[in-house]
C-alpha cells in the first residue's frame, strides 16, 4: 500500500493565485459582456515586453546552439560561471558587499527556492513567519510537516506569526520567543513595507543571539527608489553568518516566463547537526542542488546575463520606472476615495483597506463585479490581511489610469 503525505491535507484546497483564477472564470462565464473589459491587478505578474538586450542574447544563443561549436548540453547545475560572476558582481561586489561568486546559485526561480532550501533544513526548527504574507512560505512548511492543522482563521499551530500592522508600519520587530527559522521579505510582499537598516540591523542581531537562519527575499530589491533602504541584507554587519538571500529576475527584467532566478548562500552561514555540532550549510545546498537540479537552460542564463550590460541595466532601470509610475497613479486613485493606502513607494504593490464592515473576498467581489477590475485579496496572505486588498502595479499605462478611472467611479 502506497502512503500519500498527509500535511497536504492539512492545505487549503488550491493555492490563493489559481483560485483567484478560477474566481474570475466563473464571473467572465457568467458575464461574457464584461469579459473583455476585465482587467488583473492580481497576480503580481510583468506585461512588458522583454528588454531588447535580452532578446539580442536570445537569439545569438539560439543561433549558437544550432552550431557544432556553439552548442551546449548539460551545464553546471549551479549556473556558468560567467552569469554567476555578473551577479555577484553586480549585484554585491559593486556595492561593497563581499559574495563571492561560488555562493550564488542560479535556479528557475525564488518561489522554487523558497520552498526547496527546506529540503537542507532540519524538520524541528521553529518557523517564524510574518503575517500577513507571501503564502509559499507557510504552505512549504506545510507540506514538510512543519506545522499542525489549521484554525479557522487558516493559522498553522508551530508556525510563529509575527503581526504586521499599520502601527508597526507592517515590519515585524523580532520576537521575544525563540525562532529558528525566519523569513523576510523586503519590500514586501504583500505590504509594499520596506525595512530601514535599523529594523535589519534589529532582526540580524536576533539572528545571531539564536544561532538562527534568516530566509531573505529580496526579489523586488529593484523597486527601492530610496537610497537610505537597504536592498539586501547582506548591507547588515554580520549578515553573512546568519542569512541566505533569495533573488529573482522575474519583477526587474520581466522574467516571470522566461525563468531565472538564484540564490546566496555564504561560505560563512552555519547550522547545528542534530548531535549540536555547528556546520556550514553551503555544502549542503551545493549537494541538493547537484543532485536534483539540473540547471536553468544555456539560452535563459545568457538572457540573464544581458541584464547586466549597460543597455540591459538602462531598459531594466526603464520597466522599473513604467511600473512605478503605474504604482503611483493606483496609489492616488485609492487614497482619492477616502482608503487608507500603503506600498506603493518603493514596492510595486500597493496595499489598501477596505471600507469598514466589509471582508478582503467580498472587497474582491466588488472589485471584480462593479469595477471590473482583479484585486488580490488581503486575507489570502493569512488571518492579518483580513479587512485588506492588495493592486498589482504590474500593468500596461492605458490599464493602470483605467483600474484608477474606475476605482473613482465606484459607489464608496
Ligand atoms: C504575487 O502576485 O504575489 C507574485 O506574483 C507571486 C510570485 O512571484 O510567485
Amino acid at each position: 500500500m502506497a502512503f500519500l503525505n498527509d500535511n497536504y491535507l492539512k492545505l487549503r484546497a488550491g493555492y490563493l493565485f489559481p483560485e483567484i483564477a478560477r474566481r474570475v472564470k466563473t464571473f467572465t462565464d457568467a458575464n461574457p459582456d464584461a469579459a473583455n473589459r476585465v482587467i488583473r491587478c492580481g497576480i503580481g505578474d510583468v506585461t512588458e515586453p522583454l528588454p531588447p538586450a535580452v532578446i539580442a542574447a536570445l537569439h545569438k544563443a539560439v543561433d549558437e546552439m544550432g552550431t557544432r561549436e556553439g552548442f551546449h548540453g548539460y551545464g553546471p547545475e549551479q549556473g556558468y560561471e560567467w552569469l554567476r560572476h555578473a551577479i555577484a558582481e553586480n549585484d554585491f561586489r559593486a556595492r561593497g558587499l563581499n559574495v563571492t561568486d561560488d555562493e550564488v546559485f542560479v535556479s528557475d526561480g525564488s518561489k522554487c527556492d523558497c520552498g526547496n532550501i527546506l529540503d537542507v533544513l532540519g524538520h524541528n526548527n521553529r518557523i517564524a513567519i510574518t503575517d500577513p504574507v507571501y503564502p509559499v512560505y507557510v504552505d512549504t512548511n506545510v507540506m514538510a510537516g512543519h506545522t499542525s492543522d489549521a484554525d479557522e482563521s487558516g493559522a498553522f499551530a508551530g508556525l510563529v506569526y509575527l503581526k504586521c500592522t499599520a502601527e508597526n508600519g507592517f515590519v515585524a520587530e523580532p520576537p521575544k520567543e525563540k525562532a529558528d527559522v525566519i523569513y523576510l521579505c523586503f519590500p514586501n510582499n504583500p505590504t509594499g513595507a520596506v525595512a530601514t537598516r535599523g529594523q535589519l540591523e534589529a532582526w540580524v542581531k536576533y539572528a545571531r543571539e539564536n544561532q538562527a537562519i534568516i530566509l531573505f527575499d529580496a526579489a523586488y530589491e529593484a523597486y527601492i527608489g530610496d537610497p537610505a533602504l537597504p536592498h539586501s541584507i547582506y548591507e547588515i554587519p554580520g549578515a553573512r553568518e546568519v542569512a541566505i538571500e533569495f533573488r529573482s529576475f522575474s519583477k526587474n527584467g520581466g522574467f516571470t516566463g522566461t525563468r531565472c532566478a538564484f540564490i546566496v548562500v555564504p561560505k560563512d552561514l552555519h547550522a547545528s547537526t542534530a548531535r549540536g555540532e555547528r556546520r556550514p550549510l553551503h555544502p549542503l545546498w551545493l549537494r541538493r542542488h547537484t543532485t536534483k537540479f539540473n540547471g536553468v537552460s544555456y539560452i535563459v542564463q545568457r538572457a540573464a546575463e544581458a541584464l547586466y550590460s549597460s543597455e540591459g541595466k538602462a531598459q531594466v532601470a526603464a520597466l522599473i520606472e513604467h511600473y512605478m509610475g503605474n504604482a503611483r497613479i493606483l496609489r492616488e486613485a485609492a487614497a482619492a476615495v477616502g482608503l487608507r493606502v500603503y506600498g506603493g513607494v518603493n514596492a510595486p504593490y500597493i496595499w489598501v483597506s477596505t471600507p469598514p464592515g466589509t471582508t478582503s473576498w467580498q472587497m474582491f467581489d466588488r472589485m471584480l463585479g462593479e469595477a471590473n477590475v482583479v484585486i488580490t485579496p488581503g486575507s489570502g496572505f493569512g488571518a492579518m490581511g483580513e479587512g485588506w486588498f492588495r493592486i498589482s502595479a504590474f500593468n500596461s499605462r492605458a490599464n493602470a489610469e483605467e483600474v484608477a478611472r474606475r476605482i473613482k467611479a465606484i459607489a464608496w
